[in-house]
């Protein structure tokens, strides 16, 4: 039905705002037996892919792009390396409105560009990083009067919230901890936010441990210091300066919490791990959760038996690059049984 219809009550809604919808949010939790086992935990899954455009970024971006309609704002603008794009073209798209998105040139992932262009975005590659396109969007909106829709609008955090609700509402509790990919920190900042506020309305008892992860080329939090040149693979979360650093800090100091930082390589293990123990194919991103849950595990440092939701915040198919660069190539034969028998006799 939609994040704004589903969570009517506990969202900003007013008589006057447009019903805008794209079925975003209701994503599966997925139990992950092999992977749980492997851990020593109830591992879950949010799969964030199965969104409209692919992500996570929608459950804000329809509240957003309502907000913005409401105010009477005729355009959207925004930074991104590439899911916000994709889903502010996509919203903007089915409301008939211009988008403006200024990706970092050359560092966006084919499928995320490819959304973006086919929405009919007017796309702006940047040449430098997202947290310079990031300010620029910022400058470009103030002139124009277009509406920015990077999480520094607050209603993209505030729809966000819906994730956590979700788990609550499936699992019938809050996790023991909550594993999540931190970029420009508003996804970690929102689940906190959502999860407190099912506390308060005595919808859970408990609260979960937020532990956020970066990649280590790329780990502003971990490090407490801003990055000047982020690199990583993951390039979701190639951000060196996060606009919701504050907030993301108070969810896990409040939390009892930690930043982690995981490696490229670890990243690339576990998107293999997930995809092929899992069944679920996520993008490089959504999977520093995993890294960095199977390194604690290696330091001993993960407790036995609890229940674990990582946010699986992007589809793998937006990045098909990455990953064919990770695996074998298809096994060919020419078109006769005697071929096909050979492969499927070898062991
Ligand atoms: N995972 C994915 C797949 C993302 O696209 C992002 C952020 C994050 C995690 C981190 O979330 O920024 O709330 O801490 N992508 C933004 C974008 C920056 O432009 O698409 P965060």
């Amino acid at each position: 039905m939609g994040v704004l219809k589903h969570y009517k009550e506990l969202l900003p809604i007013t008589p006057a705002t447009p019903d805008v919808n794209l079925e975003e949010g209701c994503t599966p939790l997925i139990y992950l037996p092999r992977v749980s086992k492997r851990l020593g935990i109830k591992l879950y899954g949010k799969f964030e892919g199965c969104n409209p455009s692919g992500s996570f970024k929608d459950r804000g971006m329809v509240l957003a792009v309502a907000k913005a309609l409401e105010e009477g704002k005729r355009a959207v603008i925004c930074a991104s390396t590439g899911n916000t794009s994709a889903s502010a073209a996509a919203y903007a798209a089915s409301q008939g409105i211009p988008c403006f998105v200024l990706l970092p040139a050359g560092k966006v992932a084919l499928g995320k560009l490819a959304q973006a262009l086919m929405y009919g975005a007017k796309v702006i590659a940047v040449k430098g990083n997202f947290d310079r396109a990031l300010e620029l969007a910022r400058e470009g909106a103030e002139k124009t009067g277009c509406a920015m829709v990077n999480s520094v609008n607050p209603y993209r955090l505030i729809g966000q919230r819906s994730g956590a609700w979700e788990i609550c509402d499936v699992l019938g509790k809050a996790p023991d901890w909550h594993a999540i990919p931190v970029g420009n920190a508003g996804n970690i900042s929102a689940y906190w936010a959502g999860y407190n506020e099912y506390k308060k309305l005595g919808k859970i008892n408990s609260l979960p441990r937020m532990m956020g992860f970066q990649a280590e080329g790329a780990a502003p939090l971990v490090f407490n210091k801003p990055c000047p040149n982020p690199e990583t693979i993951a390039t979701a979360i190639r951000i060196g300066n996060p606009v919701s650093a504050h907030l993301a800090r108070a969810a896990v100091n409040e939390s009892n919490g930690e930043f982690n930082s995981v490696t490229d390589e670890e990243i690339l293990a576990a998107q293999k791990i997930l995809a092929a123990e899992g069944g679920v194919f996520a993008e490089p991103a959504s999977c520093a959760p995993l890294a960095g849950l199977i390194k604690l595990k290696g330091l001993n440092k993960l407790p036995e038996g609890i229940t674990v939701t990582m946010i699986l915040t992007g589809n793998g198919l937006k990045d098909p690059d990455t990953a064919m660069s990770q695996v074998g190539k298809p096994i060919e034969i020419n078109d006769t049984l005697e071929d096909l028998m050979k492969v499927l006799e070898s062991k």
